[in-house]
């Protein structure tokens, strides 16, 4: 028996049709409405989240709804960006903050991701905060730092009590859509120095129960290997989320690494 219940996101990213995301996400609540022990949660694009979270109600929210993305800013003469009320408003419980590919592809910096980090916990949603370095930062040594740095800066005057609200995803960026998975030995090496940072900042009662994915590959082949580590609670699948039977098997992976034993 695992620690912490695992969680699995389906981070869809700029993907899918209105027809095909229905299609996708009937086909994963379906298929995962009696597989317990793990938590859920689809991040669709932004235009879909409405149609999305209501197919999901219709099957009892056994899988819960994401948003990609969020601003910070309550309302006001911020042209394209979406605001935490907007999404609450579309039934959206959780947000990614600081993915790697909005942090190096739309040039989030560390400040507007603690902004935002702040911001999603303090409405009262569900923050996973995404961290991880680039493979020449890996290739420097750096890897443990850089981590260290992007989980300081986005928690700077994160209060204790918003921290059960939130969830970090390692993902190393040189792993992410590439096929190259870290491997479970340094995922876990990774996972337990985040977690050493969180317990430097908020004390082992916060830390212990805070749910740290991983994120970068995976795939249902390679899924099980990395639940298994200790401190590995879960993933945040990109690519293979888009395959109902692949993102289906990565649930079922994480189920059974959390019941192991039993
Ligand atoms: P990937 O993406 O599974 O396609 O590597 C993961 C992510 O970016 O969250």
């Amino acid at each position: 028996m695992k620690a912490r219940k695992p969680f699995v996101g389906g981070n869809w990213k700029m993907n899918t049709t209105l027809a095909s995301a229905a299609e996708l996400v009937r086909g994963i609540s379906d298929a995962l409405s009696r597989v317990g022990a793990v938590d859920i949660a689809v991040f669709p694009p932004f235009p879909y989240l409405v149609a999305i979270g209501g197919i999901l109600r219709d099957r009892h929210g056994r899988v819960r709804l994401g948003a990609q993305n969020v601003y910070h800013e309550p309302e006001g003469a911020f042209t394209g960006e979406v605001s935490m009320h907007m999404l609450q408003d579309c039934g959206v419980q959780m947000v990614l903050v600081g993915h790697s590919e909005r942090r190096h592809v739309m040039g989030e910096t560390d400040k507007l991701i603690n902004q935002k980090v702040k911001a999603v916990l303090a409405s009262g949603m569900e923050c996973v905060l995404c961290v991880g370095e680039t493979l020449e930062q890996r290739e420097a040594g750096h890897a443990n730092q850089v981590n260290e740095r992007q989980v300081r800066a986005a928690l700077s005057q994160v209060p204790e009590d918003h921290v059960p609200r939130l969830t970090i995803a390692y993902e190393p960026v040189w792993a992410i859509g590439t096929g190259h998975t870290a491997t479970p030995e340094d995922a876990q090496d990774a996972h337990a120095k985040i977690r050493g940072v969180i317990e430097d900042l908020y004390g082992p009662r916060s830390a212990q129960p805070l749910r740290i994915i991983y994120g970068g590959s995976v795939k249902a082949a390679n899924a099980r290997s990395l639940f298994d580590q200790p401190d590995i609670d879960g993933g945040l699948i990109g690519g293979a989320s888009l395959k109902i039977a692949e993102f289906v098997s990565i649930v079922r992976s994480a189920a059974d690494a959390a019941t192991q034993g039993e």
